[in-house]
């Protein structure tokens, strides 16, 4: 498997290069015109609590590109970034630097729902291609769906839509779900509460906390004061760490069993340590997954970066190879977006997280996996869902 550092660049080099300005290509070709190149602009958190998301995502994106020769439809690539801060305010303006100003013919972003709103404005304003390596916002791939829209992660009604039943199962028929006050938080919880009352359960308490902020303890106070079953949860990044840790730490973690959609452990076990121990998620990826193309993948991630890959990494991972693919079939010729959009719409992507397609509202069509920690680890226990489509509600394409 090819290496991300193929130049004599030692990792640590490698590394910070990674963090290096926008518009510094990687692997710049003596004597190729600057338009030959396909530009790409990743609109990112490199800050705040989804900064390690952003990184993971442009790693994973990275590799993939390596593994092609680091070209795409044998063109060179350019990169040209933004640090999108997970700032909804600032989001417009974001992605019109890169898209106006630094001319990108792909823009791959976000990680933050909010953020992805104001991307996709821009995007289908000016009719760039856009890839959203993260952000589940349903209306991505819902009413404001659009032929030069494609997600290659999830949309929020998928993480949370298996849960329900997965906690009646276990006897949990009162819940309290608590998340974070924005639309991802807010769209997992309405996706959990439709599978949770339609499998007999009921949420009998909705709790909030401001993006970004991490001050649980009077809705932990609240918690244990309500009693229920279980709790169901929506949080990630360094978020998600605070919130375990406090959920242990308030004594609740041996009453209350803890669930959520998989982004709760994701990336974040070490830091958590002890207190994400029994903790059970749905997601579309788990580390363990016992796949060739998982295994391949992890080492290749291991090898070139020095970190453990995650559901994020995938994810960047995935768009990469979206992006080589479609760009293969359009012999190179990003002008050609006719060509482009059909390939991105017939994808076929070997994923580490297992094979999945492209939906006609272009969000995965994908497994979804029932993990537990153990640990230290995110076990793989059950497929929860297999391909789970989201409804695409109000897509007209
Ligand atoms: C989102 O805002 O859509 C979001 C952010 C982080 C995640 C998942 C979803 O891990």
């Amino acid at each position: 498997m090819a290496r991300v550092v193929t130049n004599g660049q030692s990792r640590r080099d490698f590394l910070a290069g990674v963090g290096a300005l926008a518009g510094v290509s990687l692997l710049p070709l003596a004597g190729c015109a600057r338009s030959d190149k396909v530009r790409i602009g990743f609109m990112l958190p490199y800050t705040g609590t989804y900064a390690q998301l952003g990184v993971a995502i442009e790693n994973g994106f990275r590799l993939a590109l390596a593994e092609q020769g680091g070209r795409l439809g044998g063109r060179e690539v350019e990169y040209f970034k933004v640090d999108d801060e997970s700032n909804p305010a600032k989001a417009t303006d974001n992605a019109n630097k890169i898209i106006n100003r630094d001319k990108v013919d792909v823009i791959v972003g976000t990680v933050h729902s909010g953020v992805a709103m104001g991307m996709i404005k821009v995007a289908r304003e000016t009719g760039t291609l856009a890839l959203i390596p993260n952000a589940g916002a349903n209306a991505a791939t819902g009413e404001l769906c659009a032929p030069n829209v494609f997600r290659t992660s999830f949309s929020n009604w998928q993480p949370t839509h298996p849960l329900g039943k997965v906690m009646v199962d276990n006897g949990h028929r009162k819940a309290v779900f608590i998340t974070w006050k924005y639309a991802a938080g807010e769209q997992a919880l309405e996706s959990f509460a439709e599978g949770y009352e339609a499998a007999g359960g009921s949420v009998i308490k909705e709790l909030f906390v401001p993006f970004p902020n991490v001050e649980f303890q009077a809705l932990l106070t609240e918690i244990a004061a309500l009693k229920p079953d279980a709790v169901a949860s929506f949080f990630a990044g360094g978020g998600a760490v605070k919130f375990v840790k406090d959920y242990a730490a308030a004594g609740l973690k041996d009453k209350i069993p803890l669930y959520g959609s998989g982004f709760l452990t994701e990336g974040v076990l070490d830091a958590q340590g002890a207190a994400a121990e029994g903790v059970m998620t749905t997601l579309h990826y788990a580390d363990s997954l016992d796949n060739s193309r998982n295994k391949a993948f992890r080492a290749a991630y291991r090898e070139n970066y020095g970190l453990e890959a995650d559901v994020y990494a995938v994810q960047g991972y995935d768009t990469g190879l979206l992006l080589a693919q479609a760009l293969d079939k359009a012999g190179g010729d990003i002008s050609n977006r006719d060509a482009i959009i059909a390939a991105m719409e017939g994808a076929v992507i070997d994923s580490p997280r297992g094979r999945w397609t492209m939906s006609k509202a272009h969000n995965p069509i994908q497994d979804f996996y029932l993990r537990r920690v153990e640990n230290g680890d995110n076990k793989v226990i059950a497929v929860a869902w297999k391909a789970l489509e989201d409804p695409a509600r109000g897509c007209s394409m």
